[in-house]
C-alpha cells in the first residue's frame, strides 16, 4: 500500500470510530425523530444504502414484516455496522458491502429505499439514483434525509462553495453543497413530500436539510 493509500485508510478509520460522538448533537436535536418518522412507513423489502454505523437501525418499526438489506463499502464502518446488528434481538438483516454506484441487487427488488446522509458523500449522485431506481419497484418509494446546499446567493452557501474543497478531505468525501432536491427530480422520481429545515447542533455549514418521500411512477419514463 502506498502512502497515500495508508494515509487515506487511517483517515477513513478515524472518521468510522469518532463518527457516533460527532454526530450525538444533531441526532438527538433532531436527527433520531426525523429517521423515526420516516421509516415509520416501510414495509416488505427495504434497502438502506450506506447505512454507516448503523444509526437507523433500532428506529425500523417493530412487529413490522420487513426484509431489511444494508449495503456500507466502508471497511470500518462496516466493523461497526456488522456489531450494531449483531446487538439486535431477532435481526433478519443481509449486509452488502457494494458502493451505492453499483448496488448488488436485482432489478425492481426494493419496496422502499432508505438514505441519509448519504448523498452527500458518494462519488456519483445520478449514479447512484440511477441505482436506485433500478433497484426500486414501479411505484416504490426513496425516503431520504439529507444535507444539501443552502440556498443560492445566501451568505451560508458562498462559505459552502468556498470550503466544500478541503471539506470533502477532511470529511470522508462529503459535500457541502450538492443540490440533492434536483438531483432526485432530474433522475425522474416524483417528490411526495418535502421539508426544508435546520438540523440543529450541526455545524452550521451542513445545517440545511432536506427529508421526505420521492416515488418511483407506476409506468416510468426512462431517468
Ligand atoms: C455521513 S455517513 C452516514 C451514515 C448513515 N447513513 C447515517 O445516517 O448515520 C455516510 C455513509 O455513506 C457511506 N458511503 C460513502 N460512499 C458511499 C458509496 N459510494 N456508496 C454507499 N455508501 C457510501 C460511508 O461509508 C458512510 O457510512
Amino acid at each position: 500500500m502506498g502512502a497515500a493509500c495508508e494515509r487515506e485508510a487511517d483517515m477513513s478509520r478515524i472518521i468510522a470510530y469518532c463518527y457516533d460522538s460527532f454526530m450525538r448533537g444533531p441526532e438527538q436535536a433532531c436527527l433520531i425523530d426525523w429517521r423515526r418518522n420516516l421509516l415509520s412507513q416501510v414495509s416488505g423489502r427495504v434497502l438502506e444504502i450506506g447505512a454507516g454505523t448503523g444509526a437507523s437501525l433500532p428506529l425500523y418499526p417493530k412487529g413490522a414484516d420487513l426484509e431489511l438489506v444494508l449495503t456500507e463499502p466502508d471497511i470500518d464502518m462496516m466493523r461497526l455496522l456488522e456489531k450494531a446488528v449483531a446487538e439486535l434481538p431477532d435481526s433478519h438483516i443481509t449486509l452488502l458491502d457494494c458502493p451505492a454506484e453499483s448496488i448488488d441487487s436485482e432489478d425492481s427488488s426494493f419496496d422502499w429505499v432508505f438514505v441519509s446522509l448519504v448523498c452527500c458523500t458518494v462519488h456519483d449522485l445520478p449514479g447512484t439514483l440511477a441505482e436506485i431506481w433500478r433497484v426500486l419497484k414501479p411505484g416504490g418509494r426513496l425516503l431520504f434525509l439529507e444535507h444539501v446546499a443552502a440556498e443560492k446567493g445566501t451568505r451560508r452557501r458562498r462559505w459552502q462553495d468556498r470550503l466544500n474543497f478541503i471539506w470533502r478531505r477532511i470529511a470522508g468525501n462529503c459535500h457541502l453543497n450538492r443540490e440533492t432536491e434536483a438531483q432526485i427530480r432530474s433522475a425522474g422520481f416524483e417528490i411526495e413530500s418535502i421539508t426544508r429545515e435546520s438540523m440543529r447542533k450541526a455545524m452550521p455549514l451542513a445545517r440545511p436539510t432536506i427529508r421526505g418521500v420521492a416515488r418511483k411512477p407506476l409506468a416510468p419514463s426512462e431517468p
